[in-house]
């Protein structure tokens, strides 16, 4: 029988100081979340919970991908408290710079959360490094089944390699990371979550509506590489049906 307490492994390395995290994309990455004066749980279940309303719960989304495609590790840089993989998969390895996020990731209650709601029989592995994702290197290459890239810059572009071939990149548009993805040859599109449903959508109708522009063409990477330095609200180019998040493979 799984225990209750996860098996977790935490690496503090130094923060880098003048970070290569620009690109042009800062405008919400570092916003300073909060982690004094409240509890790990207590936090996550107030940004992150059912009952929170601040954000759709991604536990659907993410149980549709193991159930769909079988992924059992997955890499979540710029995760902050978003221990939610952990409910779904098996084996998630989260980086952040957060100063102090390890020790919250490292919480005991938490890990009591995750290891009474996790949705699998094995014991949760749980890797934590508090870091840059720019320049991380502690894992092996080609080894995760998932990269999850929510609200925190781009990781497909500085995680990639972390990606086996064939494995899929979860992101959302917040910091254009899905449309960089989708102008990027090394991903191929292959589902989104709906907007308000969360519905997997992978046919190629459905699909076809996914990052075109009101004038029915494509965004491109000029456009993408235009729009860089703006948030999504004042981005000059949009595609018409923004959906919560993409799937991609590579
Ligand atoms: C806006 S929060 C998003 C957190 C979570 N992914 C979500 O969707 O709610 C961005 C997080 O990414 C982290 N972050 C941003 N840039 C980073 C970088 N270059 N390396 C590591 N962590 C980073 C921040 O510390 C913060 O915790």
């Amino acid at each position: 029988m799984g225990e209750l307490r996860p098996r977790i492994c935490i690496f503090i390395a130094p923060v880098q100081v003048g970070n290569t995290f620009n690109n042009g994309i800062n405008w919400n990455a570092r916003q300073p979340f909060p982690m004094r004066n409240h509890k790990a749980l207590e936090t996550y279940l107030n940004r992150y919970g059912e009952q929170s309303g601040l954000q759709p719960d991604l536990q659907q989304v993410f149980r549709q991908i193991r159930d769909e495609f079988g992924c059992r590790r997955a890499l979540y840089p710029g995760c902050y408290l978003h221990i939610t993989p952990s409910l779904v998969f098996p084996a998630v390895c989260y980086v952040d710079s957060l100063k102090g996020i390890t020790r919250a990731l490292a919480d005991q209650e938490l890990l009591a959360y995750i290891g009474t709601r996790k949705g699998y029989a094995e014991d949760a592995e749980i890797t934590c490094y508090e870091q840059e994702y720019e320049g991380f290197n502690a894992e092996p290459p080609a080894s995760f089944d998932l990269l999850i890239s929510l609200n925190a810059g781009a990781v497909s572009q500085a995680a990639k390699g972390f990606l086996r071939p064939g494995g899929l990149l979860l992101a959302n548009d917040e910091h254009h990371d899905a449309r960089r993805a989708f102008t990027d040859p090394d991903y191929r599109l292959i589902g989104a979550f709906e907007k308000e449903t969360l519905r997997l959508a992978t046919s190629e109708e459905e699909l076809a509506s996914c990052f075109r522009l009101e004038q029915g063409t494509y965004i491109t990477r000029d456009m993408v590489a235009a729009d860089a330095g703006r948030p999504p609200s004042r981005a000059r180019f949009k595609p018409a049906k923004p959906e919560e998040a993409y799937l991609f493979r590579k």
